[in-house]
């Protein structure tokens, strides 16, 4: 198939885009390069420069390039940012992907796989979360992703458009030559990793006194390469109608078990320090993703946490200054 992915600079979507190229596929990458990384657009792929808030250049480039299929990555996606400041997350991710959506419309493009999230529950009541939880985003930018979901299904219902939408819980890992870049690094396992790379001094840890064994908060860690493998099943399994699904791998570790796991992998002290919880981490996400293993047969690869950490030390010792040359 031929597919155009938005946001295949960045993280999750290059990662992507790389594993739809093994598989067969054509890509074009659509990305303005604003937290993307020109490096990380795979060799093989055609590379479009641009942004989603440009409605004809959108539409004029479906209707050249005629994809088969849309994969959606392209977002704003940090949290405390989207608290802050919530029209950029109500532009960027709502109004622009609407732009999308309507391009889609007007050329006739029909599917698309799209990246959502585990904030879109905000904080669940029972855990493990299924895809029958209630959503209740406490965040702007769960909301952001919850309001996509909801215009998907009406396109769907009005126009049959063909959506997936994956939650995604927590992604981490790289491939050797791909990994995770972001400008500020906000997230765990990278920062943690800047600890053992020696360009921190010690790693905070956010909240001692949740209602956990150890105190701290319990997330889904899922391999990027797992993430990329459902991506292209949910694509491949469009035509037979619209579905969402959880993507985590259904186990949860705490914040100390991470650091404490990158000490062994790494061989490094990674001194940690206690810090007040951030505002808005819910205090355990677990993911169950039966329904995508049930109706697709995905399986994720990567189980343990120490290989997922162990991927990601590998690009992070390879790849000290990231995609930066
Ligand atoms: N944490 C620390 N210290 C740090 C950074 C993070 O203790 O320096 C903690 C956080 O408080 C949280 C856990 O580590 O408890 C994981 O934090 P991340 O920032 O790595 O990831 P989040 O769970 O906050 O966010 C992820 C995605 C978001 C998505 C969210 C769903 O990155 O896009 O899951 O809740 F919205």
């Amino acid at each position: 198939m031929k597919v155009f992915v938005t946001g295949g600079a960045g993280y999750i979507g290059s990662i992507t885009a790389t594993e739809l190229l093994n598989a067969g596929h054509d890509v074009i990458v659509y990305d303005n390069l604003s937290t993307g990384h020109r490096d990380a657009i795979p060799e093989g792929a055609r590379f479009v420069r641009g942004d989603l808030g440009q409605p004809k250049k959108l539409a004029r480039l479906l209707a050249e390039e005629r994809p088969d299929a849309v994969m959606h990555f392209g977002a704003a996606s940090l949290v405390p940012e989207s608290v802050a400041n919530p029209a950029k997350y109500y532009r960027n991710n709502v109004a622009y992907t609407l732009n999308l959506l309507h391009a889609m419309l007007e050329t006739g493009v029909n599917r698309i796989v799209f990246s959502s999230t585990a904030a879109v529950y905000g904080i669940p009541k029972t855990i493990p979360i299924t895809e029958e939880t209630p959503t209740n985003p406490i965040n702007p930018y769960g909301e952001s992703k919850l309001m996509i979901e909801w215009m998907l299904r009406r396109f769907d219902e009005a126009y049959g458009m063909r959506y997936a939408i994956l939650r995604y819980f927590n992604a981490a890992g790289a491939l050797p030559n791909r990994g995770e870049h972001h400008d500020p690094e906000t997230h765990l396992i990278p920062l943690v990793l800047q600890v053992a790379l020696g360009q921190r001094e010690h790693i905070k840890i956010f909240g001692t006194d949740y209602p956990t064994p150890d105190g701290t908060a319990i997330r889904d860690y899922i391999h990027v390469q797992d993430l990329a493998s459902a991506h292209i099943l949910a694509l491949e399994a469009l035509d037979e109608g619209s579905r969402t699904y959880n993507l985590g791998n259904g186990q949860g570790f705490s914040v100390k078990q991470v650091i404490e796991t990158a000490r062994s992998v790494t061989g490094h002290p990674i001194p940690a320090v206690e810090a007040p919880r951030r505002p808005g981490d819910p205090p355990i996400l677990i993911a169950s993703s039966q329904r995508i293993q049930r109706e697709l047969g995905w399986r994720p690869r990567f189980t343990s946490l120490r290989e997922i950490i162990a991927s990601a030390w590998e690009w992070h010792r390879t790849h000290p200054n990231g995609y930066r040359r």
